[in-house]
């Protein structure tokens, strides 16, 4: 498989505090990624890293075919250059139904300017469309985004992000608040994402990371302390005396 992104040797020191030390590992094109790891191990700062919230003090962040550093680029490049990243806390525009929310996630721009004087095409309200069916709010499009429930309003996020088209898709903990049906669908939108590009998600909940079926990277301490299947890093006993806090 071929590497979409490369992180090698990369460290953080927040105040003395080493939150990433000497951390390595690539993530390949079209793959799905679960990374675990007990609070504080550095995963939120690893997503804060690639999209370039927080300078490393050491190593390198490679991306894309032409192997181009992150480091060198800003947070709106970083965007451009195809990573998406979810946060939280969702970012919809209540006021406006869920369909001008996908319609206006698929304008890079979001100036409110430009979104006033902009003429919609046909092209534009299929994408909308196909959008809404990756998240299943097909049904939902013509409702005020702020009516819609907490699960909703994720996966409305997931589809505003996905209008972007990123290349990679970073996602932290997504099934946080989320009932247990919510959480299924939230993996169904994932996988089927996955399948068009990389998507990189952080969760705490086993049972959401298992319906994945995926390669799970372990941290610990800033590092790499497994990685493999979930069967196989939840057997290792490092992984293990690590969650039992030994
Ligand atoms: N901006 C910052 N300033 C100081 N310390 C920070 C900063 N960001 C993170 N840290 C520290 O770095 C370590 C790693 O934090 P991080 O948020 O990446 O962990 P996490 O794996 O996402 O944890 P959780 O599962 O609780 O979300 C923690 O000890 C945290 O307190
Ligand atoms: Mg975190």
């Amino acid at each position: 498989m071929s590497t979409l992104l490369e992180v090698s040797g990369v460290s953080v020191t927040f105040d003395g505090f080493r939150a990433i030390n000497n951390l390595s590992f690539q993530i390949g094109k079209a793959e799905m990624r679960a990374i675990i790891g007990p609070n504080g191990a550095g995963k939120t700062t690893f997503m804060d890293i690639v999209t370039g919230k927080t300078r490393p003090d050491e190593g390198r962040v490679i991306w894309g075919d032409k192997s181009v550093s992150l480091l060198k680029m800003s947070e709106a490049q970083i965007a451009r250059a195809g990573v998406g990243r979810k946060f939280q806390r969702p970012t919809v525009f209540e006021d406006q139904s869920v369909f001008d929310n996908l319609l206006l996630a698929l304008k890079k721009d979001r100036n409110p300017f430009s979104v006033l004087f902009y003429k919609r095409g046909p092209s534009d309200t299929e994408k909308v469309h196909t959008l809404a069916e990756q998240i299943g709010l097909t049904d939902h499009l013509p409702r005020k985004s702020g009516e819609l429930s907490h699960g909703q309003k994720q996966w409305l996020e997931i589809g505003m992000l996905l209008a972007q088209e990123p290349q990679l898709l970073l996602v932290d903990e997504p099934a946080a608040g989320m009932t247990p049906e919510e959480r299924e669908h939230t993996t169904s939108i994932l996988v089927e994402a996955a399948k068009t590009r990389a998507v990189v998600v952080v969760e705490h909940d086993m049972e959401f990371v298992r319906r994945l079926n995926c390669k799970v990277t372990v941290l610990h301490e800033g590092s790499v302390l497994a990685e493999g299947s979930l069967d196989h890093v939840t057997s290792n006993q490092e992984v293990i005396d690590v969650y039992l806090g030994r």
